[in-house]
């Protein structure tokens, strides 16, 4: 619904965590590129946010420049949309102050993905507790009207609207209020596994990985030991995994494969294979061309950075003002 509603501007950012898989792929990924053919679509890298969780400079540097090529590669267009990465627009991190004074200790003591990282056995600090604050500053510094994210950041979204609302009531209407569009698939996409597809779970399906890592994958996805005779599972991970890459006839089909008898699961793993290679191919070709020129990998994103700068330079002053940082 939201999505056809036309010329809003429409943020959204990625932390450079690491190979992409199926899940942020069809999860959040494509959904949010489409954006850039009827809206503004503003998108990251989010890779002061990834300063929580990736302690090693290396890591970090390469990951962001590696997941700004996966998103030109996967069709993110420069010149129909606004793509930069975090850091190259520090406003954000002035606008996460004048932010924070207005970001109640009970709201950020309530949010989950802290409690999580915690409970995963990360220490407490104050760039993992503050972080919703920055995204917050994210999302505020560009007036974005709708912010296209998975299901695990919707109270990061909540979060993001009683910061803005509580700041406009102190100091009159000042920040945009946005809209979240969650992700309206509601069976998640599964990994390997059957659990949720996730980095943490080790169960992912690669994309740009190379082509033996990611037959093996599929390769393993857990099946039941139904004999080729008899009718199969429809809720299993091969089946929903292998659903995403087909239209409606296909899916039939395959519905029709799985009722039927004479189903073989090594075969079916064979074909999502090669609906993943054929799907990804043109976009594995595109970044491997992206990676080995930088310097043009670069210079779009010194552009997109500009072009934020430029909104980014127009709130923060109306931010200032509101708050009597501007005192002349
Ligand atoms: N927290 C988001 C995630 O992990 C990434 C993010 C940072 C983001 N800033 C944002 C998403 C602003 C949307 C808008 O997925």
């Amino acid at each position: 619904m939201l999505a056809d509603k036309k010329n809003l501007r429409v943020l959204s950012g990625i932390q450079p965590s690491g190979a992409l898989h199926l899940g942020n792929y069809f999860g959040m990924m494509n959904r949010m590129i489409k954006y850039q053919e009827n809206n503004d679509l503003f998108c990251f890298i989010a890779n002061y946010h990834a300063l929580t969780t990736v302690p090693d400079s290396e890591t970090l540097a390469v990951n962001t420049f590696n997941a700004a090529c996966d998103f030109l590669a996967l069709g993110l267009d420069p010149d129909k949309s606004t793509f930069w990465i975090q850091s190259d627009v520090p406003h954000v991190t002035e606008l996460t102050w004048l932010l924070s004074s207005h970001a109640s200790v009970g709201l950020m003591d309530r949010a989950t993905s802290y409690k999580d990282k915690i409970a995963q056995g990360l220490k407490p600090n104050m760039g993992l507790y503050s972080y919703p604050v920055l995204m917050a500053a994210d999302i505020l510094l560009f007036d974005s009207n709708i912010v296209p994210v998975g299901k695990d950041q919707k109270q990061h979204l909540e979060m993001t609207r009683n910061i803005a609302m509580r700041f406009n009531n102190q100091y009159g209407e000042t920040l945009v209020i946005p809209d979240a569009d969650i992700e309206k698939i509601t069976q998640l996409i599964p990994g390997i596994d059957g659990q949720k597809m996730s980095k943490s779970y080790k169960n992912t399906i690669p994309i740009f990985d190379s082509e033996k890592n990611i037959r093996k994958q599929i390769m393993r996805i857990v099946t039941d030991t139904a004999g080729i005779n008899e009718s199969k599972d429809k809720d299993t991970p091969l089946f929903h995994l292998y659903t995403l890459f087909l239209d409606e006839n296909g899916q039939q089909n395959l519905l029709d494969r799985y009722d039927g008898k004479g189903l073989r699961y090594g075969d079916v793993k064979h074909e999502l294979f090669e609906k993943v290679m054929d799907h990804f191919g043109p976009f594995r070709a595109k970044r491997e061309e992206l990676l080995s020129n930088s310097d043009f990998v670069h210079d779009i994103l010194r552009e997109g950075a500009k072009k934020a700068t430029k909104v980014a330079d127009k709130v923060l002053e109306r931010a200032r003002t509101a708050s009597g940082i501007n005192f002349l």
